[in-house]
C-alpha cells in the first residue's frame, strides 16, 4: 500500500470478507438464539448483511478491485468466539445475554470499519461511495443499539 487510495480498498476487500464470513454465521447465532425479538433480529440482520456485502462488492466492482483472496481475520476471530458461545452448555436466557454480547462485539468492530473507510471515501473524492459506506454504518449502528435495547429490557434479568 503507497497511498490513502489504496489503504481504501484495502479497507474495502477487508470489510467484504468480513460481511462474507457473518452471512454464514448468523444464521447459526439464530437457531442458537431462544427469545424470540432476539431470533427475529438475527434474521433481519442477515438479510442487511446480505446488502452490504452486496454494496462493498459493488463500490469494489466500480473502482475497478478484484476483493481476491483478501480475508477478514478480525471477523474471523469474533466469529470463532461465537461460535464457542454457542456451544457452551447454559441456560437458554444465559445464551442469549451471551450471543447479545457476541453480537454487539461484531457490530462495534464493523461500525469501526465502516467510520474508517466512509472517511477515506469522503476525503479521496469518492462522494457517493462515502454515501453508500455511512448507510451502512447507520444500519450497523442500529443493529447495535437493537440488541443493546433488547439486553437491558430483559434479557439480562432473565439471564439473573
Ligand atoms: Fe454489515
Ligand atoms: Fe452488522
Amino acid at each position: 500500500m503507497k497511498n490513502l487510495q489504496e489503504l481504501f480498498e484495502h479497507e474495502l476487500k477487508d470489510l467484504y470478507s468480513a460481511e462474507k464470513q457473518l452471512v454464514e454465521a448468523l444464521p447459526k447465532m439464530h437457531d442458537a438464539a431462544t427469545h424470540k425479538e432476539l431470533k427475529k433480529s438475527f434474521a433481519d440482520h442477515l438479510e442487511q448483511t446480505k446488502g452490504h456485502r452486496d454494496k462493498v462488492k459493488s463500490i469494489l466492482d466500480d473502482l475497478g478491485v478484484n476483493p481476491g483472496s483478501t480475508k477478514c481475520d478480525g471477523m474471523e476471530g469474533l466469529i470463532k468466539e461465537g461460535e464457542a458461545v454457542i456451544k457452551e452448555d447454559a441456560p437458554s436466557n444465559v445464551k442469549d445475554a451471551a450471543l447479545i454480547s457476541a453480537a454487539q462485539r461484531v457490530e462495534h468492530y464493523e461500525m469501526a470499519g465502516y467510520g474508517t473507510a466512509s472517511e477515506y471515501a469522503r476525503v479521496l473524492g469518492h462522494e457517493k461511495h462515502a454515501k453508500t459506506l455511512e448507510s451502512i454504518l447507520a444500519e450497523e449502528t442500529k443493529s447495535d443499539r437493537h440488541l443493546n435495547g433488547l439486553a437491558l429490557k430483559e434479557i439480562n434479568k432473565s439471564a439473573m
